[in-house]
């Protein structure tokens, strides 16, 4: 019979190998290439508000660096579209940035007017603590509108999967 110490340890056991092997993902954003422009209606948050962003997944914005740029602003700055005085820029074509905190993040267009006109984004990112009570990655990848996206989001939630049934199966093997 295993006392309840070894119980303690192989469950400390498993959340570790849980935490370190949950998998940091890329986000297009948008959800296909060059959507980082002037949305037909609110398309941009509504695909940051069906997922769920966690710590250390990236966001990468696809876009034509003659025309376009990302700011990362305050969101008093992303309310009123004030371009002045961004946390950081970016005009690299390929933007990406690497989520390193929980809560939100704002980000908004750098070309003349494109903000006003609705081309911003917030992401939320969720806390350690909810990222560790299970709630699932992403809800569904039928809200892509790329196929090849909704792959990609399928095979992380498949991976996942695998690595809690190897966990299961390493801390059966400590009895
Ligand atoms: C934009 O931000 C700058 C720096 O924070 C500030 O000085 C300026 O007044 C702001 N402009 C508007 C239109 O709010």
């Amino acid at each position: 019979m295993a006392s309840s110490r070894d119980l303690f340890l192989s469950s400390v056991l498993l959340m570790s190998l849980f935490l370190t092997l949950s998998e940091a993902r890329e986000f297009l954003v948008g959800g296909k290439p060059n959507a980082w422009k002037i949305p037909s209606s609110d398309s941009l948050n509504k695909w940051a508000g069906a997922l769920r962003f966690q710590i250390g997944d990236s966001l990468v914005w696809n876009y034509d660096s003659s025309k376009d740029s990302v700011l990362q602003v305050t969101k008093t700055d992303y309310e009123t579209c004030n371009t002045s005085s961004p946390m950081a820029a970016y005009k690299d074509d390929n933007t990406r940035v690497k989520l390193e905190r929980s809560g939100p993040y704002h980000f908004i267009s750098g070309a003349e007017e494109h903000c006003q006109k609705g081309q911003k984004l917030i992401v939320v990112v969720m806390s350690k603590r909810s990222q560790f009570m299970g709630i699932s990655p992403a809800p569904s990848p039928v809200k892509f509108d790329d196929p090849a996206m909704a792959l990609t989001s399928s095979a992380v939630v498949l991976k996942r999967g695998l690595v809690a049934i190897v966990g299961v199966l390493m801390g059966l093997a400590l009895f």
